[in-house]
């Protein structure tokens, strides 16, 4: 009876890597966030306001910034609505692919 410990150790694997959030569904979801955050200049064209750059964060920060604005204890107005409809698994994935961002660039 070998495979009980290994279907174990796999499920274990498995949750660990959902907890962490998937790149691959962030990058989908994170279309919209680019408009903003554009990776290469840092600053909306119009109206022309400094946006902070969130690629290459550490997921553990980004995840705890959108959940401030999703409940409202950090206060700005837009990202209070780019975060409102966000779901626990989109803000985990969201990190995933934004802290991946910017390593390479
Ligand atoms: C309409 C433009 C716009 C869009 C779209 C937008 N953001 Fe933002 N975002 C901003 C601005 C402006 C700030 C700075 C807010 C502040 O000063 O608190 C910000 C702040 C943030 C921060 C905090 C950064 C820091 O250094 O503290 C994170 C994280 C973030 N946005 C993630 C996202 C994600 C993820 C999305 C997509 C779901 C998104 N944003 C969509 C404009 C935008």
């Amino acid at each position: 009876m070998k495979f009980i410990p290994m279907v174990l150790a796999g499920m274990t694997l498995w949750v660990g890597a959902a907890a962490a959030g998937d790149p691959e569904a962030g990058r989908t979801k994170a279309e919209t966030c680019l408009g903003c955050h554009g990776i290469q200049s840092y600053v909306n064209t119009y109206p022309t306001y400094h946006v902070p750059l969130i690629g290459g964060q550490h997921a553990a920060y980004l995840e705890a910034a959108l959940r401030a604005y999703r409940d409202g204890s950090r206060e700005h107005p837009t990202m209070q609505a780019n975060a409102a409809n966000l779901t626990d698994e989109d803000i985990a994935d969201l990190a995933a692919y934004l802290a991946e961002l910017g390593s390479d660039s």
